[in-house]
């Protein structure tokens, strides 16, 4: 697998210097990992993805048969889509997170049960066995993945889009200004009512945000540092991908629910090229 997931933790520069510290106290994991489960149910809210699944239902057919959803994470975008009477295939990689996915679905009345499928899966390199009319994914998703993965991704797509089918996605329109690695520092109070630190390190000439979360009391015992390495790809980066990697690019269309505190995102639409006979 080329996801990060699979490598383990990245050691950003703060993990290393609290990890130095705290001495044997000392954990390290990668957020999404098992070992970072409890901070993750502690600090991750369900979020409400009511009014961006709408964005996507938007450019959806008004039936579309099964949809994929490409790292689904807790759901937030998964269960405004069942509301909508979508039939959804779930996709997540990571353990941790598909175990609160499950749990959630598990609440929900059985005719939605029946319309969630869920399995866990690389969205950089993934065999499903079956094509769907829709392929969906956020911008909070693709941006787990780097160019290399990206590459399988749109791969693995193309592989289950049936013939016209489409490829949708959520993507921001502008990365943080070229202005030189930017560090922000903030406390946060989880569901527990614990308290933890969120470091985040932006070196925009590398696309790259370096997160590391720590407990905000100095003693804690183990003393769980958790990193993450997202990538900061705008839409226009994604769109020229996509047009490489064999799609066309139908639209890209402002977020309506702009006003919604999401003015910078776009909706993207794109169908996979039909390959010409006797074309190279
Ligand atoms: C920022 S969350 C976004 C979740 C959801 N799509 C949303 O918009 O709320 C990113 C999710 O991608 C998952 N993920 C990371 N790398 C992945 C991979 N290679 N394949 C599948 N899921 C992955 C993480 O476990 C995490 O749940």
């Amino acid at each position: 697998m080329s996801n990060q997931l699979a490598r383990g933790p990245v050691r950003t520069t703060h993990a290393d210097g609290l990890l130095a510290s705290v001495g044997a106290r000392g954990v390290l994991c990668d957020f999404y990992d098992e070992g970072a489960a409890e901070i993750y149910q502690d600090l991750v809210q369900d979020g409400d993805g009511t009014a961006e699944a709408r964005e996507f239902a938007t450019h959806a057919s008004p039936a579309p048969g099964p949809v994929l959803e490409l790292a689904a994470g807790m759901g937030r975008l998964t269960f405004p889509f069942l509301d909508l009477g979508w039939e959804v295939t779930a996709l997540e990689l990571s353990t941790a997170v598909l175990d609160a996915f499950r749990k959630r679905l598990a609440e929900q009345p059985p005719d939605v049960q029946d319309r969630c499928a869920v399995v866990q899966a690389d969205m950089s390199a993934f065999a499903l066995g079956k094509r769907f009319g829709t392929v969906v994914i956020s911008s909070g998703s693709i941006n787990e993945l780097d160019e290399t993965a990206r590459r399988g991704l749109y791969a693995s797509v193309r592989e289950h889009l049936e013939p016209g089918g489409k490829f949708l996605l959520s993507l921001e329109l502008s990365g943080p200004a070229d202005s030189g690695p930017q560090e922000r520092q903030q406390e946060l109070t989880g569901r527990s009512g614990r308290r933890h630190v969120m470091h985040v390190k932006t070196v925009p000439a590398e696309e790259i945000q370096d997160i590391t979360i720590y407990p905000a009391e100095e003693t804690a015992d183990p003393f769980v540092v958790s990193t993450h390495r997202r990538r900061i790809a705008t839409a226009e980066r994604i769109a020229e991908e996509l047009v490489r990697d064999g799609f066309d690019v139908l639209t890209r269309t402002p977020f309506a629910s702009g006003g919604e505190g999401r003015p910078d995102m776009v909706l993207v639409e794109a169908v996979a090229r039909e390959i010409t006979e006797g074309a190279e």
